[in-house]
């Protein structure tokens, strides 16, 4: 929480305060200023922000997790993906390395892991009448659309190999550029034997150190003998990744450049599924990798192997210093639901997540997470029952169904904070709970920008608000433009105002691979295989950084623009600990707008030196950032040379400005 230090004043401090004064009331008068934000800087006059203000949410979609934060290499690692698409037998993206007369590649249900049975079957016919080629037959990988090697890094192989043959098997493991399978990397040779004609799962492993960078790599397995082999849970992880943890470090990193508060996982409509079957159900992803069964994502269409479970989630939150927020599925998906009767498996899967998350390591589920390495629980206080679930027409099923959650969870957990998918924002709830989730994506930016004061009559008696989803769609955001960046920080401004009752915001959703196919724009983070860059809306989301546990000021904007809105916190910067006044000022119209800034109860002037002006614009409203210009749309900070406590300034048109003064 920020502290202000207001020390008494001496006769010199008040000398310069009056000069200070003069010059600036000389200002006054000739500043040609349209509108005047007056801030109340006094100690006593701010309301704190709450400290888990702002947040992130992690939704597996675009790829997000899987081909994303989570680092794993491999597409497709246990060959099951066909399975949820209908098609069992699909390989994809796995290519076969060699021509029929050379190798016969199908699956089968044989594998060693009961939760996900199917396994590669590779039968290689040459080196018996044909030789096989110098490079030998086999299966290569793309990753997700090209995995990004690079020079000297560590890459761990893990497979689980069978073989039937009548000798020695050799296999060679490798890493290959896009053109002509260039080897890029130290090869694995292994040399597998059937034993004693008994068929036999064993597990290989070992390290590939790359000898050249390429964004657009391969992993292969091939051979040279003639013999039917099987695959399964063929793994590549780089062994650089946060804290070993398995996340990406570049994408780590900008989610951790917001500061978020708290993480919202997994979803959105991927916990709920289109059929219920293709929900997000925790327990089929936790425990040892290899035995998860993984799903099919039916809303964003595509596979995961839930490399990136439910306890990794739990794990990125702890490392991101963010409160987890699990939303679990309550029994609903987006095309059907459960009947009341068969409510208790979904309320007990519920209580046993709980559990999982925040239990003693010797709870039937705090055991599990303590067997994978995290014997302390998590610090987890918040569930969403569902999401999206109360929609208009669903109110009443989805209410019964709540009140089981509540009271169960309730029961065993009265510490956890429950949040409900009825809006509350503009009629009281009639059910209780801790917050309600608001979900806002307008169409176009000037809706979003008028939402700045939609929380201002919500009733401050009922439950918090949880803005668990926002942005701008269409038109006006395509892949995140800056005009839908600006309209969202009216909209924060406006949740800043009303943060006595909105206590938690998040953008949605926060990653894209630009690479794949069935995709949701705009988003916060977009990125391919080795490359990411932030839209406006991420950068927007940087300037409201340092709002949670701030000191929320009063201000009061006098203006005959409808184009202008502006807020004023107090904070201690976690960079210097020095105390600062930020002001943040949207400009939504094509003008530049001359504005006042006064500050008054401070007990110290505001400093020139280290005083700072961050400015979000671009020549066009309609301008977006991109791999080929990450940076076109990027907030540029410069030192304010007329810092003071009455200062007139001027905002750029279609523009987010924040000022940040320091105090002491
Ligand atoms: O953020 C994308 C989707 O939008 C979420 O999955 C869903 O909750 C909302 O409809």
């Amino acid at each position: 929480m920020v502290s202000y230090s207001y020390s008494s004043s001496n006769l010199l401090s008040s000398f310069v305060l009056c000069v200070v004064l003069v010059a600036n009331a000389f200002q006054w008068f000739t500043s040609d200023a349209t509108s005047t934000l007056m801030v109340d800087g006094s100690p006593n006059s701010g309301r704190p922000i709450p400290n888990t203000f702002l947040g992130a949410f992690f939704e597996e979609i675009n790829h997000a997790g899987a081909g994303g934060l989570w680092a794993e290499l491999v597409s497709n690692r246990g060959f099951e993906a066909g399975r949820g698409s209908g098609s069992p037998s699909s390989i994809y993206p796995w290519r076969v390395i060699g021509n029929e007369s050379l190798i016969s590649v199908s699956t089968d249900l044989t594998s060693c892991f009961e939760r996900n049975k199917m396994a590669l079957r590779m039968e290689v016919f040459c080196n018996g009448p044909k030789s096989c080629p110098p490079a030998g037959v086999g299966v290569s990988n793309p990753g997700y659309w090209g995995m990004n090697i690079e020079k000297g890094k560590k890459y761990k192989l893990v497979m689980y190999v069978k073989v039937k043959a009548s000798g020695p098997v050799d296999l060679q493991v490798s890493l290959t550029g896009s053109v002509h399978r260039v080897n890029m990397a130290s090869i694995i040779s292994f040399s597998v034997m059937t034993d004693n004609n008994i068929l036999k799962w064993i597990k290989l492993e070992g390290i590939l150190e790359s000898k050249a960078t390429n964004h657009n790599s391969n992993l292969q397995i091939t051979t040279t003998t003639r013999a039917i082999l099987w695959l399964d849970q063929v793994s590549l992880m780089p062994l650089d990744t946060y804290k070993g943890h398995g996340f990406r470090m570049d994408l780590f990193k900008m989610v951790a450049d917001l500061k978020p508060k708290f993480l919202r996982f997994p979803g959105g409509c991927f916990v709920e599924g289109y059929y219920l079957k293709n929900g997000f159900k925790w327990k089929n992803t936790i425990g040892a990798w290899e035995q998860r069964p993984g799903h099919y994502g039916d809303v964003w269409k595509y596979w995961t192997d839930d490399g990136f479970g439910f306890f990794e989630m739990l794990q990125v939150a702890e490392d991101l210093g963010a409160l987890p927020i699990w939303v679990f599925n309550n029994g609903m998906s987006i095309g059907e639901e459960v009947n009341m009767s068969a409510l208790s498996p979904f309320i007990q899967d519920a209580l046993d997540g709980i559990e999982f998350a925040k239990g003693s390591p010797s709870s039937k589920w705090g055991s599990v997470r303590a067997s994978m390495g995290h014997p302390e629980p998590f610090d987890f206080r918040f569930v969403a029952v569902g999401n999206e679930n109360c929609f208009p027409h669903h109110e009443v099923h989805y209410q019964e169904k709540y009140f089981k959650f509540y009271d169960a969870i309730k029961r065993a957990y009265p510490e956890i904070r429950i949040i409900s998918n009825c809006d509350g924002s503009k009629t009281p709830l009639n059910h209780p709970a801790d917050l309600i989730d608001f979900h806002i994506y307008p169409n176009n930016s000037m809706d979003m920008f008028s939402k700045y004061s939609v929380f201002d009559k919500t009733s401050r008696s009922g439950p918090k608000v949880f803005v668990s989803e926002y942005a701008v769609v269409k038109d006006d955001a395509r892949n995140g433009t800056l005009l839908a960046a600006l309209a969202e920080a009216a909209f924060l401004i406006g949740l800043e105002r009303n943060s006595d009752i909105v206590h938690m915001v998040c953008y949605a959703p926060l990653f894209i691979n630009k690479n794949g196919r069935y995709s949701w724009i705009p988003d916060a983070i977009a990125f391919n295989s080795h490359e990411s860059y932030g839209t406006p809306s991420y950068w927007v989301q940087q300037l409201f950084s340092e709002s949670s546990g701030a000191i929320y000021l009063k201000s009061t904007l006098q203006t005959s623009s409808n184009s202008i809105v502006a807020s004023a916190i107090g904070y201690r910067s976690s960079q210097d600990s020095k105390t600062y006044l930020r002001v943040k000022v949207v400009n939504f119209g094509s003008e530049i707008e001359k504005l006042r800034i006064t500050i008054n109860g401070l007990s110290s002037n505001v400093q020139q030196s280290r005083s700072t002006k961050t400015v979000l614009t671009s020549s066009n409203k309609m301008d977006e950032n991109s791999f080929s210009q990450p940076n076109k749309v990027v907030p540029r900070k410069s030192a304010l040379e007329n810092a003071s406590n009455n200062m007139v300034v001027s905002i750029s048109p279609y523009s987010v400005t924040s000022f940040d003064l320091l105090v002491v």
